[in-house]
């Protein structure tokens, strides 16, 4: 049997622009199904700021139709503002 780059347990972590090898990224979530928002998106607009899933709703959408996803914005605002605590 033939194995092909394609084939290598480590093709998948290369650049398709063959810059090298990529570091493996966590799974992205979709928090907000309604809006089709992700927990990465939360998070970069939370990132070193304590928001209200009121603020998040504006800034993105997440959270503004069913209100399903707001105990998971929540934990995301919650993490957040845990991190900007500390950094101060
Ligand atoms: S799941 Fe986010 S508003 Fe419905």
């Amino acid at each position: 049997m033939v194995r092909t780059a394609l084939h290598s347990p480590c093709a998948r972590l290369h650049s398709p622009h063959g810059q090298g090898f990529l570091p493996p990224r966590e799974p992205v979530v979709v928090v907000c199904h309604c809006e089709l928002v992700n927990d990465r998106t939360i998070s970069e607009i939370v990132s070193g700021q304590v928001l209200t899933v009121e603020e998040v709703t504006d800034r993105c959408g997440a959270g503004g139709r069913c209100g399903g996803c707001h105990e998971s914005i929540e934990r995301l605002l919650a993490a957040s503002e845990t991190r900007v605590r500390v950094a101060v």
